[in-house]
């Protein structure tokens, strides 16, 4: 009769060579996992993001339109209206961030989940503003405070904030971010 672990096999810490029909493909074709060593500037820098915001570019994923970052707001501050046509999660890291919209505050640690569909206003009380992990999919479109539409953000949007800052600073583009 087959059993059911109770949790995986580790108690020994070395490599075990795991038979896989397909590695051949897998070698040619996987982008492959990889560190980003995010709290090293050096790796991805802190991009500007008006005046009071800054991101950290984590990875960018053409096919899927998936983009990952952290986005520091470093003192009290919004970030304006948006819609969002992907899905969303987002890890609170410090501070605390609430939205207009919903009536919780997310704290570190606090996981928010974000789907198609929905536009909501982001604002940190907190005097230390926040710092959240994000992996997003999905183009998102950013709205003024009269509800004129005026821009949507995607993976290239995103890889081109990377990018154009990179330029401009004489830094080197990092490989590892993309997917
Ligand atoms: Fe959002």
């Amino acid at each position: 009769m087959a059993t059911q672990m109770k949790a995986p096999p580790s108690d020994k810490a070395e490599i075990v060579d795991v038979p896989y029909a397909y590695r051949d493909l897998v070698a040619r074709t996987s982008p492959g996992g990889r560190y980003i060593d995010v709290p090293d500037d050096n790796e991805s820098p802190w991009v500007p993001f008006g005046d009071n915001a800054a991101i950290k570019h984590i990875a960018f994923d053409v096919r899927q339109n998936i983009f990952s970052n952290i986005l520091w707001i470093k003192s009290p501050g919004v970030i304006g209206t948006h819609f969002h046509r992907g899905t969303i999660m987002m890890v609170c890291l410090e501070g605390s961030v609430r939205y207009l919209e919903y009536d919780w505050v997310a704290r570190p640690f606090g996981v928010i989940l974000e789907t198609p569909g929905e536009s909501h206003t982001l604002v940190t009380d907190h005097p230390d503003g926040v710092k959240l992990f994000g992996w997003m999919q999905g183009p998102i479109d950013f709205y003024d405070a009269d509800a004129n539409f005026v821009e949507t953000t995607d993976v290239f949007w995103f890889m081109n904030h990377y990018e154009t800052y990179c330029r401009e600073n004489g830094l080197a583009i990092n490989p590892k971010l993309y997917l």
